[in-house]
């Protein structure tokens, strides 16, 4: 019998292409299977794996989970999320940073993802585009796509592999002429897929920059979206929060979004917790963002997980909890530096380009054709993702002892593409 398409005319097409990640995984865990898992390496899952190759979760977070009330484990939570959990989630993000003189807001949201798709649903014309890097995580495009937005990418580095803000200054630029409207992502500190993170230097020549468009236009709004999914492995506050103070005296025609995700920072995924944090100088604006916010959950998933909005409550209430927390992420924190050094040492006595890391899940190599280096690197069981540019390494999956080696083969395997 033919096949006759019912969805209506704007889902035709979706999800007809593979996640990449899910299955080189498949295939990861075939040669597991076939060969054994000491001899395969599984560098393609974006999850903190322990040195035994375990998915790992930090022990105050699972005792907390085994004393929660049944109450706080089962039932709703309100629609914006709960109040206490709002004022943890700004607190959490901004960690004494908050310039002087702003306002901000909090929405909870399952996870980063649920903010992101916030902005760009509510902030962003039907048919106009979110400005995104090209270096990215692949579900921008999936979100953007599914409430009908389109992207433009700006160049995240230059021909040298070195950051760079000129790509980013000229889009801008080009996007402000056609649209009055311009939600910019930026994913740092410990971007996907290359570690980088912005410095506070790079930040205020931006944001000086972005200023200036605002004050020279009234009529445009430029909303920008900072994905701080890893910020929590990134470094001290300063390090990763203290960019922060740049964004004072902004105009308010110009707004700050943070994504604040639950995910990385407890190492609890599956529980979809986070907020979407909104910053400005204008307390109307800081408003209409919570009540725009509030009704967007009703209207697309109804209310986030209770128990884990309680968790970040009691978490920014009880120094004890905090402060264990705290050490075990830390412990984590510096596997991944440690896994990192072993690599990034390796790459540069071999001679491999990698993109500027400073911290975070992974790693990334450039390559004209990622899919065959990939497939290369499969013949020695190392499962990576390909990206459009380069495959990406999850170091945060892969133990200390199997790091050793893999910089190398895979110079190898691109004298071979
Ligand atoms: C760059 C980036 N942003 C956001 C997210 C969203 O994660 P979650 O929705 O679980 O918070 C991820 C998850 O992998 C990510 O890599």
């Amino acid at each position: 019998m033919s096949y006759c398409s019912l969805v209506a005319s704007h889902a035709k097409g979706k999800g007809t292409e593979s996640d990449a990640v899910f299955t080189i995984l498949k295939e990861a865990n075939d040669a597991i299977k076939r060969v054994g898992k000491d001899k395969v390496t599984n560098a393609s899952i974006g999850a903190i794996y322990d040195e035994n190759e375990n998915f790992a979760t930090l022990s105050a977070v699972r005792e907390y989970y085994q004393k929660i009330s049944a109450e706080d484990l089962m039932n709703y939570a309100p629609i914006a999320g709960m109040p206490a959990f709002l004022e943890a989630a700004i607190q959490q993000t901004f960690k004494g940073f908050q310039p002087k003189n702003t306002y901000a807001r909090a929405i909870a949201t399952p996870g980063g993802t649920g903010g992101i798709r916030h902005i760009f649903y509510n902030y962003v014309e039907q048919g106009q585009k979110v400005l995104i890097p090209d270096w990215a995580w692949g579900p921008y495009h999936t979100i953007a796509k599914e409430h009908m937005r389109d992207v433009e990418t700006y160049n995240m580095f230059d021909d040298e592999y070195k950051f760079s803000l000129q790509s980013i200054i000229d889009k801008t630029t080009e996007l402000l002429e056609i649209q009055d409207n311009l939600v910019i992502v930026f994913n740092t500190p410990a971007h996907n897929p290359s570690g980088y993170s912005m410095s506070s230097e790079e930040w205020k020549k931006l944001i000086e920059f972005f200023k200036e468009c605002a004050v020279n236009n009234e009529k445009k709004k430029i909303i920008l979206l900072l994905d701080m999914a890893y910020m929590d492995y990134a470094g001290t506050s300063e390090e990763t929060r203290g960019f922060m103070r740049h964004f004072a005296g902004i105009p308010a025609n110009m707004f700050v979004t943070i994504a604040y995700s639950m995910s990385k920072s407890f190492l609890m995924y599956g529980m979809r917790s986070g907020a979407i944090i909104g910053l400005s100088t204008s307390k109307d604006v800081v408003e209409e963002f919570s009540r725009v916010g509030s009704f967007s959950n009703r209207g697309v998933w109804s209310n986030g997980t209770r128990s884990a909005q309680k968790l970040l409550a009691d978490v920014v209430n009880n120094p004890e909890l905090a402060s264990e927390i705290d050490k075990e992420r830390a412990y984590y924190s510096t596997l991944l530096f440690k896994r990192a050094a072993i690599f990034l040492k390796e790459a540069k006595e071999v001679e491999l380009q990698t993109l500027p890391f400073h911290s975070g899940f992974f790693i990334t190599v450039p390559s004209s054709d990622p899919r065959k280096l990939t497939e290369i690197l499969m013949e020695s069981n190392i499962y990576t993702v390909p990206l459009k540019k380069g495959i990406r390494f999850a170091i945060c999956a892969v133990p200390v002892l199997k790091m050793s080696g893999m910089a190398r083969k895979t110079k190898e395997a691109l004298g071979r593409v």
